[in-house]
């Protein structure tokens, strides 16, 4: 099976107190590894150092056997698709507009996009549920529905690393589901290795393969969802109290941080 993503001894720095190091990861296609830790742990930083946003200090980061630093920008388009934590709108694209941006990284600049790129967009639109608004501007949709546009570019892409940066964010109770179960589904089913940031440890635990727990910039944990996210180390990495409750042989993370008001 081979290694699409690899990271080996990475160490950045801001230059400021916070610092990510011996940072260690390889993601096989077909699998997603979640980044689970608390806010500011160097999520987003790791994300942005795989896809060469960030330079390291110490390391490497490979896409399918190769230094991302080393790939021009098309290149790296074709290997890596980036959905950023959040996103400012700057010009009124339709939404199939940017979805079908997704699918230029497969072009030379003097292509026009062809039926099987608009297909292409199309599908993933459709996956995401927002076909009814594909003509409506990027500019007049709802954050939520940015979010899933961006998602259903990085998918139109066909990338063969997909890195995820918060996707449930502004989602709704029910999308967050349907996306997580998306990714999860393209994952498979495209060969695509997925690294994604999560906030829940629950939807880490139903839809990862692999969790990656941070602290401080470090990855203190790794291992199955079952393995990794437990009592011990959620208290570890947030000092906060849980239990896990079994339901249906799926296991869940109950906070017990009202013990007394119950
Ligand atoms: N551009 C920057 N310059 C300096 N420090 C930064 C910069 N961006 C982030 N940091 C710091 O680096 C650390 C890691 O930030 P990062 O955004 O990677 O965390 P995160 O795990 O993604 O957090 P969150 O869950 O809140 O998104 C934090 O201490 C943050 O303040
Ligand atoms: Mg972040």
């Amino acid at each position: 099976m081979s290694e699409a993503i690899s990271i080996r001894g990475l160490r950045f720095s801001y230059g400021l107190d916070f610092e990510l190091r011996d940072i260690s990861l390889t993601v096989e296609r077909g699998n997603v590894t979640t980044l689970l830790g608390p806010n500011g742990c160097g999520k987003t930083t790791l994300l942005k150092c795989m896809n060469a946003l960030l330079t390291p200090e110490e390391g490497i980061v490979q896409l399918n056997g190769k230094d991302v630093l080393r790939m021009d920008r098309g290149e790296l388009a074709r290997l890596a698709g980036f959905v950023p934590q959040s996103h400012t709108p700057s010009f009124p694209y339709s939404v199939e507009d940017v979805v079908l941006m997704g699918r230029v990284s497969c072009m030379s600049i003097f292509q026009q996009p062809s039926s099987l790129d608009y297909a292409k967009a199309d599908d993933a639109i459709e996956a995401v549920g927002l076909s009814v608004l594909k003509d409506r501007p990027y500019t007049q949709i709802s954050g939520g529905e940015r979010q899933l546009s961006l998602i259903a570019r990085a998918i139109a892409q066909e990338p063969t690393a997909l890195l995820l940066d918060e996707p449930t964010a502004h989602l709704d109770f029910k999308n967050q589901f349907t996306v997580l179960q998306m990714v999860r589904k393209v994952a498979r089913e495209r060969g695509m290795a997925v690294v994604m940031s999560l906030h829940d440890p629950n939807q880490a635990m139903l839809f990862s393969d692999t969790v990656a727990l941070m602290s401080s910039g470090r990855i203190v944990s790794l291992g199955k969802p079952e393995e990794v996210i437990g009592p011990e180390n959620i208290k570890q990495l947030y000092g906060m109290d849980t239990e896990i409750i079994v339901h249906d042989g799926r296991k869940l993370v109950m906070p017990l941080i009202w013990p007394g008001e119950r």
